[in-house]
């Protein structure tokens, strides 16, 4: 058979498809989520993600130390306050739960990189991510909470704050806030193009806003939306972002694609509790092969143009980039 073209050349050998991949994996650009209890003694399983666990303050340590032994560099709290209220004031508290687990950890490990996620629906008792104005939230008075939120957490420790909010405004107003208060240098990582998403389910029983009744249509996105994801990115851009970030990851490659194409800045994704949540379960039930699905997912991100992930597979990721099995 005359061929000129033979794809088939440059997958015969093993060593010649590991030599000319498009996507490489690095643990570097690895974020792992952490959950954060208000009280004592906690380490937690959290039902809804199977082997991911709820600790608090003076058990932390040992989860930042199998972090850190996995190779895994960076990790971002949230905080669950044992008290909740109209104003989420638990989220700005000089010591709230999260402001005490950086201080804890930045000592007990200052070698990991730590990063805020800023939002209020935790600390909330209707669980909107915000002040409640009628049956929504209202944008102009949550952003000085949300500033505060971001400065009490870098002045707690954290090097890198990153609002999932999604009000209008609220990167120029954290940015502002925290060069008022000397962090000029402290990187913003914006939720840019975060979508209302059935994927957050599992997140609400890991973050305890299980009992949120209601949506977020009225200011995260709509996912029929593509351009729309676009507008939100160079908003954030022109307000001062660093990093910017789509969410959910899986069912949003191609939203991954269009921003890592428009702008210069690193992008990162975040593998949301639903994707983790339907891995774990089919594998539990035997369907799939979990590890070989894992790898697929996270280098399909990256493909897709990450350059950074956030997943609570983090260290399961790292411990196949160190035996060779991804990337
Ligand atoms: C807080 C926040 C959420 C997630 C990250 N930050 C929940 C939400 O917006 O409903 C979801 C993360 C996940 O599902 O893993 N606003």
């Amino acid at each position: 058979m005359e061929l000129l073209k033979r794809p088939r050349r440059l997958r015969l050998d093993g060593r010649v498809r590991e030599m000319i991949r498009e996507t490489r994996i690095s643990k570097d650009s690895l974020i792992y989520p952490l959950f954060i209890e208000e009280g004592k003694g906690i380490i937690k399983d959290i039902q809804a993600m199977p082997g991911q666990k709820r600790y608090s303050v003076d058990t932390l340590p040992f989860a930042l130390e199998e972090v850190a032994k996995a190779g895994v560099k960076n990790v971002m709290f949230f905080g669950i306050p044992s008290h909740k209220d109209e104003c989420g004031s638990g989220a700005y508290h000089d010591h709230g739960v999260v402001q005490e687990a950086f201080r804890i950890a930045v000592k007990a490990f200052p070698e990991l990189y730590y990063i805020g996620d800023v939002c209020m629906c935790e600390y909330t008792s209707h669980g909107h991510c915000g002040i409640i104005k009628g049956d929504t939230v209202d944008n102009d008075k949550t952003l000085p909470l949300l500033a505060k939120t971001a400065v009490s957490q870098v002045e707690a420790g954290a090097s890198m704050v990153a609002p999932s909010d999604m009000m209008d405004g609220r990167v120029l107003a954290i940015r502002k806030a925290l060069d008022a208060a000397g962090f000029e240098d402290t990187p913003i990582m914006s939720y840019a193009a975060k979508y209302a998403s059935a994927f957050y389910g599992p997140f609400r029983d890991a973050a305890g806003s299980d009992n949120f009744k209601g949506n977020r249509k009225t200011y995260q996105m709509d996912y029929h939306n593509r351009r729309e994801a676009l507008k939100e990115v160079y908003t954030d851009l022109e307000e001062g972002a660093d990093i910017i970030m789509v969410k959910p990851a899986l069912s949003y490659l191609d939203i991954i694609r269009e921003v890592r194409n428009e702008v210069n800045v690193p992008v990162a994704a975040y593998s949301v509790s639903g994707e983790y949540a339907m891995i774990k379960a089919a594998a539990h039930m035997g369907m799939i092969d979990e590890s070989a699905i894992i790898a697929e997912t996270t280098t399909s991100i990256y493909r897709a143009g990450a350059d950074i992930l956030i997943t609570y597979f983090a260290k399961e990721i790292a411990a196949m980039v160190e035996e060779g099995r991804i990337g």
